[in-house]
């Protein structure tokens, strides 16, 4: 029997991690933080002073990483047997975390590791490709977003909470520069599946969301 899969596309501060971890807890599944695995890598990346454009290396690291992840309230991620979880979050991994997720052979050898995750009894995904490319045969497709400044505001008041220094116009501008580098790459840029749901998050509570998410399941 064919393992189920919902895949949660969309843009940075969209709401994905929220609603995905609450959506999977919900139905008993597994859940894929996709991000978490370009960010792991951005992180090992930069502790080998990898240079950016050093594609062999970061290919290389991409295929040697050990990665484990535990989903509980919030989600701890170890690599190589460290947990970096704290790590993960900052704005200057997630910046890292794109430029090097725009190579299409590192997206080559992650693909198998996303892959994997899929087990029973079902599996949120949640990234950008996750409908349109890891899991396009996915029986259910949804696609958050907001406008650039909310998802700001949300990224922001996450880093404030979590004790992290952060700067609101800052934060704007690596917003939309990941927005324009994530949607213009040529390898699985972010777009919406053609069979996906959207639901635009702007307005909208996170319990509202989940609600939307789990209706449109059933
Ligand atoms: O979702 P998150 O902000 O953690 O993702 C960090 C970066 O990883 C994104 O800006 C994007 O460039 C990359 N990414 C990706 N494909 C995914 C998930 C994340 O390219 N499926």
């Amino acid at each position: 029997m064919s393992i189920p899969v919902l895949t949660i596309d969309g843009p940075s501060g969209a709401g994905k991690g929220t609603v995905s971890r609450a959506v999977a807890k919900k139905l008993g599944w597994n859940y894929l933080d996709s991000g978490a695995i370009y960010r792991a890598l951005a992180i090992a990346v930069s502790n080998q002073r990898t240079s950016l454009d050093d594609v062999i290396e970061i290919t290389n690291i991409a295929k040697q990483m050990q990665l484990a992840f535990e989903c509980n309230e919030e989600l701890t991620v170890l690599l190589d047997g460290e947990d970096i979880s704290s790590h993960l979050i900052s704005e200057k991994t997630g910046s890292v975390a794109s430029k090097i997720a725009a190579l299409p052979e590192v997206r080559k050898v992650l693909l198998q590791k996303q892959r994997d995750f899929q087990q029973q009894p079902g599996l949120v995904a949640d990234g950008r490709d996750m409908g349109t490319v890891v899991f396009l045969d996915a029986p259910y497709k949804v696609f958050l977003s907001a406008g650039a400044v909310t998802r700001a505001k949300r990224r922001y008041k996450q880093l404030i909470e979590k004790g992290i220094d952060a700067n609101l116009t800052r934060i704007i501008q690596d917003i939309e520069e990941r927005d324009q580098r994530d949607s213009e790459r040529s390898v699985a840029p972010l777009k919406m599946a053609t069979d996906a749901h959207y639901i635009d998050t702007s307005e909208k509570s996170i319990a509202a969301v989940i609600a939307e998410v789990l209706d449109f399941i059933d």
